[in-house]
């Protein structure tokens, strides 16, 4: 009589134990293809139409249209000769003054491609 209840509870203990195992099996294997996502390397193709496209989107807004610049932003269609490209891409990536870090949302081969877009409008 008092080894029976003991059958069940070592029953669901068990499916416990098991269920637990899954369901970490099937957490690191999300996690993997999290990690894989992760680090797929951006397809930029053509660095300088790559570049701007997201020179479009994300900098004229403050930049101007023609990048000519505005009473907020300097002009950027001119930077060859006044700025490297490693220094446009300190720039972008950590900001500077009132021009806001774009590292967070641009990957480094993204802002890469800005860069060379920025420096081939001026030759
Ligand atoms: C919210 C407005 C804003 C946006 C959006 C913005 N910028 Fe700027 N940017 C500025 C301001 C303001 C400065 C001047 C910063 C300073 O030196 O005080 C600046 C400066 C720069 C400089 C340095 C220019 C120089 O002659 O020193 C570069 C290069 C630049 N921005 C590129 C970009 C790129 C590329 C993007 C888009 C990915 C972008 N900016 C988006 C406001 C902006």
């Amino acid at each position: 009589m008092k080894g029976r209840p003991l059958i069940p509870f070592a029953f669901i203990a068990l499916l416990g134990i098991v269920l637990i195992v899954a369901m970490s099996a099937i957490g690191v294997d999300q996690r993997a293809s999290m990690d894989e996502e992760e680090e797929e390397p951006v397809d930029i193709g053509d660095p300088v139409e790559y570049g701007q496209g997201i020179v479009e989107s994300s900098c004229i807004t403050c930049h101007a249209n023609d990048l000519g610049g505005t009473a907020s932003a300097p002009a950027i269609n001119n930077l060859e000769g006044q700025l490297s490209h490693d220094e446009i891409v300190d720039i972008v990536t950590n900001g500077q003054g009132n021009m806001p870090a774009f590292g967070g949302q641009l990957q480094p081969e993204e802002i890469d491609a800005v860069a060379e877009y920025l420096l081939s409008m001026s030759e």
